[in-house]
């Protein structure tokens, strides 16, 4: 008898130990949490699977009979604190999901994108994380202002965004600074001078009014209460400060003003705008209702570009990624996703080619 309870002691101990190996303190808290809710020998959660995830872990139970899924549902508290973090408990095909997020931001997440979840937005894009993912409704925005000091992650953040959109929505790019974007040439509508800027904007300024009439005539307000083919489009600008043509600038800001309804947004990157670098006049500017600022060198720039009471910016630790993210009432700190361009290049292998050629798509339309 004392041999037994000795092995099983030692038995103890050494799961313990293996329990609580670096690296697996999220995983070692769930199961200790578990151990004092159902104290040997009653039934208990058993795990089956684990998995880490970008922020944290996933780990999945099967309930033996006498635990119900309401029993560890009511129980989220205990591990939410176990495990100093965020925990989600779901019910899958019989089995017992817990997702827990760290409580605290790593300093690096890569980039992973999965519109699934977000069913119930009509243009879901990632943020980032804070330390939970963070998504936008880029239709509800419908615009978003990326800044930040040079070399903290406003052209990395454009990438994934891109690579979000692409399954979902047309992209067009203003890339005056020709660095990164080239390799979308066939997936995209890509401008990389002036002139093909001002094309560009040109006909998406047709296209806009082409929608107005179209949903006029169905007598719907929004593109999501039109029923026909009509898929979101989204231009992106990365440094909007390198725009010089007036033309460009007077059809950028009349997209602006004017696209909410017909499912065009306007996503623009800059460094920072200074009253020197005017870049749209102030009440397009506050038609971003959507702001991602990471690093900014003052108090002053941040409060420019998140607003008088906002100068977090400033004060961000010097991460690249790290950012405040704010949209009506919600400011966060969070860290985007890194996508390098050598992977995001991979992520295409595979997509067909879908060259849009927004110029001619609007051209080639019968008359009205
Ligand atoms: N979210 C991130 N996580 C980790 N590293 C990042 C992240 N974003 C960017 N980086 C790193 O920082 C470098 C600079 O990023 P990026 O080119 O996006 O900066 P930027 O703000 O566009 O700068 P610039 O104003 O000079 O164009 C990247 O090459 C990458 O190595
Ligand atoms: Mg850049």
């Amino acid at each position: 008898m004392q041999e037994e309870a000795y092995l099983s002691d030692v038995g103890k101990s050494l799961r313990d130990l293996w329990r609580h190996r670096p690296g697996q303190e999220i995983p070692a808290a769930v199961l200790d949490t578990v151990d004092a809710l159902w104290p040997e020998p009653k039934p208990r959660p058993q795990l089956t699977h684990k998995k880490k995830t970008p922020g944290g872990w996933h780990l999945i139970f099967t309930l033996p009979p006498g635990v119900s899924f309401r029993e560890v549902l009511n129980r989220q508290e205990y591990f939410a604190d176990a495990c100093r973090g965020f925990v989600e408990i779901r019910k899958v095909a019989g089995y017992c999901h817990i997702n827990i997020r760290a409580g605290h931001l790593e300093n690096h997440y890569p980039y992973q994108w999965d519109s699934a979840p977000y069913q119930s937005m009509a243009l879901p894009v990632p943020i980032g994380y804070s330390p939970a993912l963070e998504v936008l409704d880029l239709a509800e925005a419908p615009h978003l202002l990326v800044a930040g000091v040079t070399g903290f992650g406003k052209s990395n953040y454009l990438l994934g965004l891109i690579h979000s959109l692409l399954p979902v929505a047309k992209v067009a790019i203003i890339d005056l600074k020709r660095l990164q974007f080239s390799y979308l040439k066939n997936h995209t509508a890509l401008a990389k001078n002036e002139k093909e800027a001002v094309q560009l904007v040109g006909a998406l300024n047709r296209e806009m009014e082409r929608r107005i009439d179209i949903l006029e005539s169905a007598g719907v307000e929004k593109i999501q209460d039109y029923k026909g083919d009509m898929p979101f489009i989204v231009l992106v600008i990365d440094e909007v400060a390198e725009i010089s043509d007036p033309e460009t600038i007077r059809l950028v800001d009349r997209i602006v003003r004017l696209a909410r309804a017909t499912g065009i947004s306007v996503v623009a990157a800059t460094q920072r705008p200074s009253k020197r670098v005017q870049l749209f006049k102030d009440d397009t500017r506050d038609m971003f209702a959507a702001r991602l600022c990471y690093l900014m060198p003052d108090e002053v720039s941040s409060r420019m570009i998140l607003g008088e009471n906002c100068p977090l910016a400033a004060q961000l630790p010097e991460v690249k990624g790290r950012g405040i993210y704010k949209f009506g009432v919600t400011v966060k700190e969070i860290q985007s996703m890194h996508l390098p361009l050598r992977q995001a290049k991979k992520l295409l292998q595979g997509q067909e080619v879908n060259v849009w050629d927004v110029t001619q798509s609007v051209k080639r339309l019968p008359p009205r």
